[in-house]
């Protein structure tokens, strides 16, 4: 699919990846529609996005909740008539050790908006896409839907369920048109960290030279427009951890326990 002059659902555009994937879709030439909680950043880039030349229309919408999720396909319909694309890309991690995240805020929360958003907005677009017999649905994925780390318990279980929704859907929807691709990428740099709530001092820390920018991230979104992928791994160097993962699981075991989750936990395990 070529994104020029196709309508383009971005969730999480306020910031990160959602902002420069949606930059990156206007300078395609495609009207873009930005979702998130923040409708002052939406604004701010949606004025952007219209002085290039291209269209930006703003909804405001927590998508944790289905009535604001039900809000933005309606608003979309209304203002464009159709939707050619979907960036499920808004989401967050709360990276602690389990006894330490909150019931609610964070481990209800984050499965709220990594998994449910995921899972409900594609469930309230997908009628549409189905009716014009095409359609491109990209679902922000990340290495912890691969490779699970301690502290990303629950941000590693919703990327490991928005990996197998997507892997099922893209087995339902291909008849009408419809693919559906994922990004596993790596360490980005965003707000992400700000609101991960990292207390402990640790090494494991992705190296320099393997972290993207937001816009390396929205540039492989709009190539999957173009060129649907099953999976898109980036950058590829991380495809070994998953390969380690999947067919070396006790030495990745003993590996992450014996190195970071032991010396990191050590004063703890001697007060118990
Ligand atoms: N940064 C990384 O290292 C990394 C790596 C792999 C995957 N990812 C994934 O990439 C995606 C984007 O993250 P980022 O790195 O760009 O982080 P970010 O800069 O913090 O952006 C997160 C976006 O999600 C939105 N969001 C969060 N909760 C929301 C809610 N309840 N309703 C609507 N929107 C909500 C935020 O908007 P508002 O706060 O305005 O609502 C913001 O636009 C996430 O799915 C993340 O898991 C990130």
């Amino acid at each position: 699919m070529e994104p020029k002059g196709k309508v383009v659902i971005v969730t999480g555009a306020s910031s990160g990846i959602g902002e420069a994937t949606a930059r990156e879709f206007a300078k395609e030439g495609a009207k873009v529609v930005l979702a998130a909680r923040r409708v002052d950043k939406l604004q701010t880039l949606a004025e952007e996005i219209n002085k290039m030349g291209s269209e930006a229309f703003v909804v405001q919408a927590d998508l944790s909740k289905l009535e604001d999720i039900q809000k933005l396909v309606a608003e979309t319909l209304a203002k464009f008539n159709r939707i050619d694309v979907l960036v499920n890309n808004a989401g967050f991690g709360r990276l602690d050790w389990l006894e330490n995240l909150d019931p609610v805020k964070d481990i209800q929360a984050q499965i709220d908006v990594n998994v449910m958003g995921v899972i409900q907005t594609t469930r309230q677009v997908l009628p549409v896409m189905m009716k014009q017999r095409s359609g491109s649905i990209i679902n922000m994925c990340s290495m912890a839907g691969l490779v699970a780390t301690p502290t990303y318990t629950i941000y590693a279980a919703s990327k490991h369920a928005v990996h197998g929704f997507s892997e099922a859907l893209r087995r339902e929807v291909k008849p009408w048109g419809i693919d559906v691709s994922l990004v596993y990428p790596g360490g980005v740099v965003t707000e992400f960290a700000s609101h991960a709530g990292i207390k402990r001092k640790t090494k494991a820390t992705t190296p320099k030279f393997m972290l993207l920018t937001a816009e390396q991230v929205a540039q492989a979104v709009v190539k999957l427009v173009r060129k649907p992928k099953r999976m898109w791994i980036i950058p590829w160097l991380w495809s070994v951890s998953v390969f380690m993962n999947r067919f070396l699981p006790g030495l990745v075991d003993s590996t992450t326990i014996n190195r970071f989750t032991i010396p990191e936990r050590e004063d703890e395990l001697k007060k118990m």
